[in-house]
């Protein structure tokens, strides 16, 4: 064992350095559990990007908090519509937790600075938000608080000033590629992380007595995404590659409005704002799927119903195969006070003027239900109930589960200001009194094998090709129809991909800057992650949230209300395709919402 390696240590050209805490990722998680961890531990936040480019600056539309400021609201109707908006697969316990601790996550970040939208009397405004209701359903009840349609980009920007306040180490474009863990008491935990410094290409080893996650999501699966270029799930995948298990990876959610044939993100604001989807011929589609919510269903029915109109012909365009936004009866000045970004949007991506045309949407792959099982004290689980010391994970990568099989939209700013704070302080709470594990003879050595190998490839295989193919073929065959034809096709391929992944030739052979390289790395966590999502979609035989199996096309509490948790349990290399997978079951926490059939 190499133990205890001293700060600032230089060894075979691996740097090393030692904090009680080390955050992966820089977005809303990751920075507010740090501004929990930073001021009672020694804390470093390493991130693959400068903080104020992570993912949560592109979320647009609110963060959900029953304050009650504009209408009347309670925690216990957002706990009902958590739960019922993830078609009962939420666990009620953290659901609840998530709904009463949002009125204290909103006003931390108000005490923070956030500058958010007010009403007339100086109040935090409040608008509307798919499935988000009053009295257990009975009508659209305005609960999320924002600033304008940048409301994530805001709370990156606070977060980061406060952190930056606090003195906290950050590490910027330093990508995480793997964790480093030892046995202690016979139980494996986390010593540390060994990241890539894209820079120099030097390798840095950070021993931590704890580790946490907030990494994000993993949307480049898919070719229509409403995600970054850089959310390639570096860190599910690397808990994934350490054994432990992955939760409920088959729900991924497409958010109803992506600009048609890009994917960029229309916040569903504007139709909290009023806005109305039609169909080709005009229609108001949605008041024939779900007539008291209309556009403002959760996302999950609100996609399949628009799949559905484009499937049966009432699609609009030349190819029939998008849907209209039509917010051209909001006034132009509301329009420009509360949705100036995404109007923008349509105009510069796709030539379209908001006040007088409607615009051309699709769904888009938007966010991961599923991801690194966690319980509410955002504690890594190794198991159905035990959790890895040391070790936690908070925001998109995790999963608690408090949006269960479907999120409701601004549920997901709010889980990365509750579950990173409780991240951050439990952290902090753990190293007051654990022990350093120790470090493992050359701990970087099996990334340094890896990105030498990647380096030294000479095949014929190019990172974009196989990318490309992998992302066509599960916008066709794993997005929001499922049957298990296509999902066999989707998985017979990525056998073959992960076959030609071996046979790579990267251009860029240098060191400084080698985004060549680092994209070849993230392939192979798409492919690991497309497995899991593939293999996990394979094996419910029901349709749920984002789950719908055509084949399947009904709810089936009885068999299935449960988790799914997938481990990896031999070598993907040897075997094949979804062989080294195995299925476990998680029993769904239920305290006051026994399920129902969802009617909206
Ligand atoms: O539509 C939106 O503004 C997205 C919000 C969310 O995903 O929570």
């Amino acid at each position: 064992m190499a133990d205890m390696i001293e700060d600032g240590t230089v060894i075979d050209g691996v740097h090393y350095h030692q904090h009680d805490i080390v955050i992966v990722g820089a977005g809303g998680a990751g920075m507010r559990a740090a501004i929990e961890a930073g001021p009672n531990a020694r804390t470093a936040v390493v991130s693959k990007l400068y903080p104020t480019r992570s993912h949560t600056g592109a979320a647009q539309g609110g963060m959900a908090a029953a304050l009650a400021n504009v209408e009347e609201d309670n925690w216990e109707w957002h706990t009902y519509d958590t739960v019922k908006g993830g078609d009962y697969l939420v666990d009620q316990d953290a659901a609840e937790i998530l709904a009463k601790e949002a009125i204290d996550a909103v006003l931390d970040l108000e005490n923070m600075g956030l500058p958010f939208n007010r009403t007339a009397d100086g109040k935090i405004d409040q608008r509307r938000f798919g499935g988000h209701t009053r009295e257990h359903g009975a009508a659209p009840v305005r609960r999320a608080c924002y600033a304008a349609d940048r409301t994530g980009h805001m709370i990156l920007q606070t977060l980061f000033q406060n952190c930056v306040k606090l003195g906290i180490n950050f590490f910027n474009e330093y990508y995480v590629l793997d964790m480093v863990m030892a046995e202690v008491d016979g139980k494996k935990q986390p010593a540390g992380v060994v990241a890539y410094e894209l820079a120099t290409g030097d390798l840095h080893v950070f021993q931590a007595k704890a580790v946490i996650f907030a990494t994000g999501g993993f949307g480049k699966i898919y070719k229509t995404t409403s995600n970054a270029h850089t959310l390639t799930g570096d860190g599910v995948g690397i808990i994934w590659r350490k054994g432990l298990p992955l939760e409920d990876m088959e729900f991924y959610q497409f958010h109803p409005t992506g600009l048609a044939g890009l994917g960029i993100l229309l916040s569903e604001a504007a139709r909290g704002e009023g806005a109305i989807l039609r169909n080709a011929s005009g229609e108001r589609f949605m008041e024939r799927y779900t007539p008291t919510l209309k556009d403002l269903a959760p996302r999950d029915i609100v996609a399949r119903s628009m799949a559905l109109e484009i499937r049966e012909g009432r699609g609009a365009g030349p190819n029939k195969d998008y849907l209209y936004l039509d917010i051209t009866h909001l006034e132009p000045a509301v329009i420009d006070e509360k949705l100036p970004d995404i109007t923008e949007f349509a105009r510069t991506y796709l030539g379209v003027e908001p006040y007088t045309e409607p615009v051309p949407v699709l769904p888009t792959a938007h966010y991961a239900m599923g991801g690194i099982p966690t319980n509410t004290n955002a504690e890594v689980l190794q198991s159905n109930t035990e959790i890895v010391p040391g070790l936690y994970a908070a925001g998109e990568c995790a999963c608690v589960s408090v949006h269960g099989s479907n999120r409701l939209g601004t549920n997901s700013l709010l889980d990365i200001n509750v579950f990173g704070k409780r991240a951050g302080i439990n952290a902090s709470e753990y190293v007051k009194t654990a022990p350093w594990v120790p470090l493992p003879e050359n701990p970087a050595k099996g990334i340094r094998d890896l990105l030498d190998q990647v380096r030294s490839g000479d095949g014929t295989e190019r990172i974009a090709v196989i990318r490309k193919e992998l992302q066509d073929s599960m916008d066709r065959n794993a997005q929001i129809f499922r049957t298990e034809e296509s999902l066999k096709e989707v998985t017979e391929l990525i056998e073959t991909l992960r076959a030609r992944y071996k046979n790579i030739q990267i251009q860029d052979k240098g060191k400084r800057y080698n985004t060549d390289l680092l994209e070849a790395i993230e392939l192979g966590f798409l492919l690991d992650l497309a497995e899991v999502v593939v293999y996990s979609a394979r094996s419910r035989h029901e349709s749920r949230g984002g789950h719908m199996r055509e084949d399947y096309p009904k709810r089936d509490d009885e068999n299935f209300l449960v988790h799914t948790m997938a481990y990896l349990t031999g070598d993907p290399e040897s075997a094949e395709a979804g062989e080294h997978i195995r299925l476990d079951w998680k029993p769904v926490v239920i305290t006051n919402y026994p399920p129902m059939e969802r009617k909206y």
